[in-house]
């Protein structure tokens, strides 16, 4: 378990898109956990985020599970409602994780692809923070942690539509760090690079790799669990003076 600045003992912690096996949602539910927090792991895919919740438990820490489309608004009400539950009526900490990508050159984007990208993103971000949101305590333990990505800081060839959904995260990040100051609740972006599902084809595909491989200054790829630390800094009283802030975990990828 944590100590002093990130121990998360006694906070409540709940993570989208966590079912992922080697995704990040999965290495930040693991991680959280392993601070002492209490995390309700969610995922579209129900029984995928009670095999990650099933793995914490096994592990000696406190998790449960729920099947949440982030899109469904209904859905992340109910999730919400469950993590707080779990934490005797408070959510300290909510990451916004899941996510999609949609990948075409501009002319071949469509309206369909478009939308998904915003609708999981930005919409599935939006709904989750308002389902949380009434639970976060405003004692100064309250996180809203977005991710978002290099794609959205410095934008990426064929990714136009979910570029632009993570840059609209790095909006709705600085707006609401702005409104939630005077409740003493945090909302940060981290935007990762991680040797995940994700990034398959981009790590493997020659046509990408060593291009992508150029961009990474530490000349490596992370595994998840690698970046989840910075996860728990963001959630932990380390972090009780930061807020509206983006940081990237991408081994100076964007400087
Ligand atoms: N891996 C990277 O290098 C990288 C870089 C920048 C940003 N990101 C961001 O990090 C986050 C996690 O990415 P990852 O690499 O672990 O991806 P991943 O594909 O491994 O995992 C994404 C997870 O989101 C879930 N998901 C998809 N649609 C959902 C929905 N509508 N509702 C709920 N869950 C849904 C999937 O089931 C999956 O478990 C994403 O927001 C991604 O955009 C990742």
């Amino acid at each position: 378990m944590g100590s002093g600045y990130f121990d998360l003992t006694g906070r409540t912690a709940m993570v989208t898109g966590a079912g992922a096996g080697g995704g990040i949602g999965a290495a930040v539910a693991a991680a959280l956990a392993q601070a002492g927090a209490a995390v309700l792991v969610t995922d579209i895919d129900g029984d995928a985020a009670a095999a990650v919740a099933e793995g914490i438990r096994a592990g000696g820490g406190t998790a449960d599970s729920a099947a949440l489309d982030v899109g469904d608004r209904g859905a992340a009400d109910a999730a919400a409602a469950k993590a707080a539950e779990l934490g005797g009526g408070a959510l300290h900490i909510l990451v916004n994780n899941a996510g999609v990508t949609a990948p075409a050159m501009f002319p071949k984007l469509t309206d369909e692809t478009f939308r998904l990208t915003f609708d999981v993103h930005v919409m599935g971000t939006f709904h989750c923070t308002q389902a949380a949101l009434p639970y976060i305590p405003t004692d100064g333990t309250g996180r809203i942690i977005n991710v978002t990505s290099a794609a959205g800081l410095t934008g990426t060839l064929g990714q136009v539509n979910y570029s632009a959904a993570k840059a609209g995260l790095i909006g709705f990040t600085k707006s609401l760090a702005r409104e939630l100051a005077a409740k003493n609740i945090m909302v940060n972006a981290l935007a990762p690079l991680a040797a995940t599902p994700m990034t398959e084809t981009i790590r493997t595909n020659e046509k990408f790799a060593a291009n992508m491989m150029n961009r990474i200054p530490l000349k490596r790829w992370a595994g998840p669990a690698e970046i989840a630390g910075a996860f728990v800094f963001m959630a932990s009283d380390a972090a009780s003076y930061v807020t509206g802030q983006v940081l990237p975990v991408d081994g100076g990828m964007v400087m």
